[in-house]
């Protein structure tokens, strides 16, 4: 009797640890799966084998961002260009921050630089330029410290009449704004 009572209890120790034996595992080789799925993902942006990551829309409203300054290039470009930012942007050159924070954007917009004979006329000389047709495209810098890790944190963008100039064309501009990483990779200086 007190043998069969031994058996039995011994019976329902061994089932018991059974079982907390195969929750341990499960509970084990799925927090390892987890950790092996993590893994992947990082290497998926770190690797440098994946294609990095660009602006592809426009983004909304832009048009009515503020201004951070203008500037006039020369050579092959021989354009007048008004720089924009977001209010994130706006804020952070107001505050003087070296970094900009998440959320920031920057517009390029240019225009073919023409002379005014109407305000030459005006003037009573030939002295004024102004802008013209759009040209050389609209630029944005996003930052998303994630997303555009591999490229300083900003994501690149460029549209020629509404149309992405795809990612070939992309991969030029950090190459060039990496020489402003002193700053953030912005080279316009807010015009107070
Ligand atoms: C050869 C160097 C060079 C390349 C390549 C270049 N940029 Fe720039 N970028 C500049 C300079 C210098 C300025 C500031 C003066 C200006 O706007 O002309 C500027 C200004 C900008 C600005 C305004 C913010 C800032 O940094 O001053 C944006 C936005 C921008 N570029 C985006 C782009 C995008 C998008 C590309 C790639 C399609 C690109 N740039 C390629 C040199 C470059």
């Amino acid at each position: 009797m007190r043998g069969r009572l031994w058996r039995l209890s011994m019976k329902r120790y061994l089932v018991a640890t059974a079982i907390v034996c195969a929750v341990i595992l499960s509970v084990f080789t799925g927090v390892r799966q987890e950790s092996r799925g993590q893994d992947a993902g990082l290497a998926d942006t770190t690797s440098g084998t994946s294609s990095p990551v660009f602006v592809t829309e426009i983004p909304d409203g832009y048009r009515d961002w503020r201004l951070i300054s203008v500037a006039r290039e020369e050579g092959s470009l021989d354009d007048i260009r008004g720089v924009l930012g977001n209010d994130i942007a706006i804020q952070a050159y107001r505050n003087g921050v070296q970094a900009f924070p998440d959320g920031a954007m920057i517009a390029r917009l240019a225009w073919s630089y023409v002379s005014s004979e109407e305000n030459n006329k005006a003037f009573g000389r030939s002295q004024s330029f102004v802008a013209g047709m759009p040209k050389n495209g609209v630029q944005f810098m996003v930052k998303d410290s994630k997303k555009y890790a591999a490229t300083g944190g900003w994501g690149y963008g460029q549209f020629n009449e509404g149309v992405s100039a795809g990612e070939e064309a992309l991969v030029t501009c950090f190459g060039c704004h990496e020489r402003g990483a002193a700053r953030d990779f912005v080279f316009t200086r807010y015009a107070r």
